[in-house]
């Protein structure tokens, strides 16, 4: 029997950044490097939950004693976080998925356009964090907010469009916030209490703070 605040809690992370492929060998993605996510996982399975991580691109090694489930696209996470929802108690979107996706991603490796101009079209992907606020019943919803203006306003709007429980926001215009970093610098908002800002510190100590605090209101 495991010791700790989340025991008998089944905790669902995102983490990394998801791939959108242009043809086979070129794709669009973005600067996360899962180290926000892992480090919740990691957190979380230290205070006794049962831990699932749906991983997109990373170059981390999977978390010991956490299922780690590896996805390429923002559609692959939407499917593998709705399937997880029903059996999950608290869901946190860690990762950082593309808005966009090619809308016809090319069969064959694209040839170099004669005319100097290649015209990419994108269509929206599902918003996930949305999706499982509009579906969820009893589960305790964290989205993040990675902003490079506006911090608070941006993420609380979030908070409450997106009916998440708590919004974790980042400034990524700073140095040693956010994408790729090992440290993280955030604020915590929830729908009753005034926001939290925690110091610059690493990433395990972020998340360490981020699943306490959780663990306190959802228990
Ligand atoms: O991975 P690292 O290098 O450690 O960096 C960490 C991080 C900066 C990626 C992380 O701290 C972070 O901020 N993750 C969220 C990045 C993001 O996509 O933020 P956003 O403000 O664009 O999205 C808001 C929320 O909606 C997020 O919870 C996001 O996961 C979710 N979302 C966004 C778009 C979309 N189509 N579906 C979503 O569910």
């Amino acid at each position: 029997q495991k010791q700790g605040r989340l025991q008998n809690k089944h905790v669902v992370i995102s983490a990394g950044g998801t791939v959108e492929p242009i043809d086979p060998v070129r794709y669009i993605s973005n600067r996360s490097s899962g180290k926000m996510g892992y480090a919740l996982a990691k957190a979380a399975a230290e205070q006794g939950a049962q831990v699932t991580l749906v991983s997109a691109t990373t170059t981390l090694s999977d978390p010991i004693g956490v299922k780690t489930i590896h996805i390429q696209s923002a559609q692959d996470l939407s499917d593998q976080m709705m399937a997880a929802l029903p059996a999950a108690d608290i869901m946190i979107m860690a990762a950082a998925v593309s808005d966009y996706r090619i809308s016809e991603p090319a069969v064959n490796k694209l040839k170099k356009q004669t005319s100097g101009q290649l015209t990419l079209t994108l269509v929206e992907n599902p918003d996930i964090l949305a999706q499982l606020g509009a579906m969820k019943k009893e589960q305790y919803l964290v989205g993040f907010a990675a902003e490079t203006q506006n911090l608070l306003e941006y993420a609380q709007t979030k908070l409450v469009k997106k009916n998440a429980d708590m919004l974790v926001a980042n400034d990524v215009s700073k140095q040693q916030v956010g994408f790729g970093y090992d440290t993280n610098q955030v604020t915590i908002l929830t729908k009753n209490q005034e926001p939290q800002v925690l110091p610059l510190q690493d990433k395990l100590s972020v998340a360490r703070k981020i699943m306490q605090k959780i663990s306190e209101v959802i228990n």
